[in-house]
């Protein structure tokens, strides 16, 4: 990647870790200092991916089975990277994106068994074999997570503190595998001390001054 593209930051965890919180906190922090930057989210971020998202997350919908709830997440990404993600690196912003492909490795494949190895195939295909340059993985308890997460919950929420649990532990396995692009964050800290640990791990990577 050429040095006059924009970087590529994404966030991961649990529902309720306090990735939207860190997202919004790190886009100011890096326009405050004059590094262009916007954010996506995931499931959604363009019209198409928006619709996409409204039938994953809608709790009347229990019927999706794994695979199709697989194709759909990884479809809404393809969406977003063409449309929004791509561009925007091109033309020299950063983009910080709340969830990405990891997202569909813990959940689909860490909380729904599918087959890791095709999931990560299935991703490059939906990526154009774009890959985030750092990931943040905020990892909380899921009992903590869920304290926090007091609004209605969404289809994907209502499946429990199990399905966590195990989306939790395929991210510590996806840790190790990707142990470069990884940086492991106590989301038990508080807000501000997070953000800190963040700008600080950038900086370390050159990647915000
Ligand atoms: P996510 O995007 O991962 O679902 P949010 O950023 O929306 O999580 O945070 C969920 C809730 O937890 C929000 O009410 C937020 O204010 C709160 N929260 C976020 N980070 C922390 C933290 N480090 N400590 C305590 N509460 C937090
Ligand atoms: P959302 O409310 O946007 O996120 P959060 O709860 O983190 O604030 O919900 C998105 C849900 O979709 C969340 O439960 C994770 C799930 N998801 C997948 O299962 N696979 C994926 O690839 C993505 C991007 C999300």
């Amino acid at each position: 990647m050429s040095s006059s593209k924009g970087k590529f930051i994404t966030f991961e965890g649990i529902d309720g870790c306090g990735k939207s919180t860190q997202v919004k906190m790190l886009v100011e922090a890096m326009n405050r200092s004059e590094q262009k930057t916007i954010s996506v989210r995931e499931p959604g971020g363009t019209v198409i991916s928006e619709k996409i998202r409204d039938i994953l997350l809608h709790s009347h919908l229990q019927d999706i089975c794994d695979r199709t709830e697989a194709l759909l997440m990884t479809g809404s990404r393809a969406q977003l990277t063409y449309e929004l993600i791509l561009p925007n690196l091109n033309a020299g912003i950063n983009v910080i994106a709340d969830r990405y492909i990891d997202s569909t490795l813990a959940y689909q494949g860490g909380g729904r068994k599918i087959d890791i190895d095709w999931l990560i195939k299935l991703n490059q295909f939906a990526t154009y074999d774009l890959e985030p340059e750092v990931t943040f993985f905020i990892d909380v308890l899921p009992e903590e997570a869920t304290r926090r997460k007091s609004k209605e919950k969404d289809r994907i929420e209502r499946a429990g503190i199990e399905l966590q649990t195990s989306v939790r532990k395929a991210y510590y396995e996806l840790s190790n595998r990707f142990q470069e692009r990884f940086v492991l964050i106590d989301g038990h800290d508080s807000i501000d001390d997070i953000h800190d640990s963040i700008l600080a791990e950038l900086r370390r990577r050159k990647l915000f001054s």
